[in-house]
């Protein structure tokens, strides 16, 4: 099994040429009006048409991601049951019910359409990366290096001072590498829930890692069919973990699939600040008596400061720093301001890029530049007064994930630029800052695939993470 996982990167670029040829030869001989299209009559809207705008972006055009464990099974689906999965969705993996804005008639076209024309078409369109021997951006040549490969979703990575680097799968598997190869698992790593966007999570290393040893792992744990986002701290002896805490866990548990957060970031004064989303329930965000949709504050052993924003408040949740957030997957500290900057995914549209403060409200689901997956509105404000307005706003949503500051040193050209990932286009964001303010933005290494982490290494090289077939590259700059 562990064998499997040393897919060779020679071994995917001898499938990407391979698939490129189907490709090139399929292509060819499709082209007519599908069956499914011109099946959709009266006044219903073409099935692909609604798949293109109401499934695309989470499934891609060939429903080439999240086909349940997997696209092949999921075409040999009877049909009436997709009927009911779209009409209904399904809370428990993040799927979203369309009932309320498609006819049966049109329900029953788009699982048509997928069960005849995408299930044809896919196979031409298996995805695989690809990256030039050096690619050019505008500030600065660099060369991709894969240093970790044969994952699934690496969520987290962080290194030991030895050099090793960690990396945490959605899974529930904690990786070792040692220059470049896989060293085997970390044993007696938390349960988690590993459904819909739950499982392991962050992972990082206590600022005097050296001195005290903590490892910091943010998880969905399992508690009560279901749980919530948990915090772990324990040490590393050999290749186990030891001295397990559990130092927060949020409230409360729910058998929702989405939106766990967890992106963790110490700052200088090793106070811990983490993300926990609104776990799919928007008005959680607004409400200061749970820890979902909020930016928290803790001491390192999990205690809560004294000066947190809502200690004194009544039934407000001592550890949240600031609140009014979706779903935060990006959080870091500015290397020369010390500031705490943040990236959220919106729902369609409206992803955010904040500026994290002490006790502000950032507005979801009250204020937002987004609207529902299905296309109805949420609100129809963007301002209000007592809620903070995002730095930048993404519409169409890029869906942030992992972030970083590019180290000055190693890329003088880049100097603290937020490298953040897109997790729907499948490509990188770098986006130079004007003191607080968005001076621009430049896309890098289009069909990546879906970017999941971003870190800064110990080596002071930018990582990557991206998600199926999981792999963790990092970029070197070319003189
Ligand atoms: C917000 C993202 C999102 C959107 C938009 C979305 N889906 Fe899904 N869908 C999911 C997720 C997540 C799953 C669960 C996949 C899993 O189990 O891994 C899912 C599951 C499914 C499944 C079941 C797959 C299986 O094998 O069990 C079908 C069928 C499906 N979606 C069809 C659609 C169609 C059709 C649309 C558009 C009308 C759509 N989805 C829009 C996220 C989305």
């Amino acid at each position: 099994m562990l064998e499997k996982r040393h897919i060779t990167l020679t071994g995917i670029f001898t499938a990407i040429a391979v698939l490129g040829w189907v490709f090139l030869s399929s292509t060819t001989s499709s082209g007519c009006a599908s069956p499914a299209s011109q099946q959709s009559n009266n006044n219903s809207r073409p099935a692909a048409e609604l798949y293109e705008n109401y499934c695309a972006s989470c499934h891609g055009m060939y429903m080439e991601r999240f086909a349940g464990a997997d696209r092949q099974a999921m075409f040999a689906m009877p049909q009436n049951e997709m009927e009911r999965i779209i009409r209904e969705g399904e809370y428990e993996t993040g799927m979203p019910a369309f009932g309320d804005v498609f006819s049966d008639e049109e329900t029953k076209a788009v699982a048509e359409h997928i069960l005849t024309d995408i299930k044809e078409e896919a196979n031409a369109h298996e995805y695989r990366p690809g990256f030039p021997e050096v690619i050019e951006s505008d500030a600065l040549s660099f060369r991709i290096d894969t240093v970790a490969s044969g994952l699934g979703i690496p969520w987290g990575m962080t290194w030991l001072p030895d050099g090793d680097l960690l990396v945490s799968e959605r899974s529930g598997q904690l990786f070792r590498f040692k220059d470049k190869t896989f060293q085997g698992l970390i044993e007696d790593v938390p349960e988690v829930y590993a459904n819909g966007q739950g499982g392991l999570l962050d992972i990082t290393l206590h600022p005097d890692y050296e001195d005290n040893g903590w490892i910091y792992i943010a998880y969905s744990e399992p508690e009560g069919n279901g749980g919530n986002t948990a915090i772990m701290r324990a040490k590393l002896y050999g290749n186990k973990l030891i001295n397990k805490e559990k130092i927060f866990k949020a409230q409360p548990n729910t058998r929702s699939g989405v939106h766990f957060g967890c992106q963790m970031a110490f700052d200088n004064n090793n106070y811990l600040f983490f993300s926990v989303g609104e776990r799919g329930n928007p008005p959680n965000a607004q409400d200061l008596s749970n820890h979902c949709g909020k930016i928290h504050r803790i001491h390192d052993d999990g205690t809560i400061p004294e000066d947190n924003p809502f200690v004194d408040t009544k039934d407000a949740m001592p550890s949240i720093w600031s609140y009014g957030h979706r779903n935060p997957q990006g959080l870091a500290f500015h290397p020369e301001t010390g500031v705490l900057w943040e990236t959220e995914h919106g729902p369609k549209g409206g992803d955010e890029l904040n500026i994290i403060q002490k006790g502000v409200n950032y507005g979801w689901p009250e204020i937002t530049y987004g609207i529902n997956y299905n296309g109805t509105i949420i609100t129809e404000d963007t301002v209000k007064a007592g809620m903070e307005q995002p730095v930048y706003q993404w519409t169409p949503s890029i869906a942030p994930c992992g972030m970083a500051f590019a180290d000055a040193e190693t890329y003088p050209q880049w100097a603290n630029d937020i490298f953040s990932g897109s997790l729907s286009f499948r490509y990188v964001v770098r986006t130079s800052l004007d003191n607080q303010h968005v001076e621009k933005h430049e896309i890098l290494l289009r069909e990546a695939g879906r970017v999941r982490s971003i870190e800064t290494g110990s080596d002071g090289y930018l990582y990557i993470g991206v998600e199926n077939p999981g792999y963790v590259f990092r970029l070197i700059p070319v003189k």
